[in-house]
């Protein structure tokens, strides 16, 4: 479904800071309704990474193919068509507080020229799917972050793309708001079979949603292999100390926390 192929992406030099190196030779391959995770410390090129897949970032190197195709040699004039393919969630929601529920689930369809008719066909089932069908008049200030963040899935769901990626989802929300939101993207995955990629600096994250993981590290893929496997037996110096702190913060109880803010 995705086949990125020695990926590279070379931020040019601005202002006094030298040229960047996000991303060097990266080769990864997404199957068909697969839920994918990148996982990294902040800086290794995650966000990068998942931004060449819809070509919000062109890769300096290397080949970006998405159901077969080289999307890199697309012909601009083909990318917002492309782009309707391949739906996006951002950790801030980025929602538009003028607009209703239902008013910025439909916007990606407004911009693409839909009729009426044809957004409410295809937003009308999204809200009770992402369970926000009591919220549709309700404007961004008034819903909660989980909330909002189910606005941003079915906005990104509103054209039915292929693919999904989520860049750290749930990094804005507690910890039982964002166990419901990765049950409603497993649920999502299940029920569209939809092919997900997933980047996130939470191991639990990729713990609970994701079939299989890719671990970055300055621009590369040091490891990758089978969730359960990679948690089992990792391989990297940077995936051994990140399970290491999910671990130790598994263990921390509420007397530890609160000790911390007497100090
Ligand atoms: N537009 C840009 N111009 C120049 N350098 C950039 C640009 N975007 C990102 N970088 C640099 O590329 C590297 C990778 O950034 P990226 O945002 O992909 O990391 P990340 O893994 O998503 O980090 P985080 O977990 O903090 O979001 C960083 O060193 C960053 O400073
Ligand atoms: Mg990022």
């Amino acid at each position: 479904m995705i086949r990125l192929k020695s990926v590279e992406k070379t931020y040019p030099a601005r202002r006094g800071t030298p040229p960047h190196t996000a991303l060097k030779g990266v080769s990864l391959s997404v199957g068909k309704g697969e839920i994918f995770g990148i996982i990294g410390r902040s800086g290794a090129g995650k966000s990068t990474l998942l931004r060449t897949i819809n070509l919000l970032e062109r890769p300096t190197a290397g080949t970006v193919e998405v159901e077969g195709r080289d999307v890199t040699a697309l012909p601009i004039r083909d990318l917002p068509l492309f782009r309707r393919r391949i739906g996006m969630v951002f950790q801030h929601f980025n929602l538009l507080s003028s607009r209703t529920v239902y008013d910025n689930v439909a916007l990606p369809l407004e911009l693409a020229g839909a009729s009426k008719a044809e957004i409410a066909a295809a937003v009308d089932p999204l809200l009770p799917l992402v369970g926000l069908a009591d919220k549709r008049d309700r404007y961004p200030a008034e819903l909660s972050g989980g909330q909002k963040q189910r606005v941003g899935i079915a906005r990104a769901l509103s054209s039915s793309p292929q693919v999904l990626l989520c860049d750290e989802v749930t990094s804005a929300l507690d910890p039982e708001t964002t166990r419901q939101i990765l049950a409603l993207l497993k649920t999502i995955n299940r029920r569209l079979n939809l092919t997900m990629v997933v980047i996130t600096h939470e191991m639990d994250v990729v713990r609970l949603l994701c079939d299989r993981v890719a671990v970055m590290d300055h621009g590369e893929i040091v490891e990758t292999g089978i969730t359960a496997d990679v948690f089992a037996n990792p391989a990297h110096p940077v995936t051994r100390s990140m399970l290491h702190e999910l671990h130790s913060l598994d263990t921390l109880t509420d007397a530890d926390l609160s000790a911390e803010e007497v100090l």
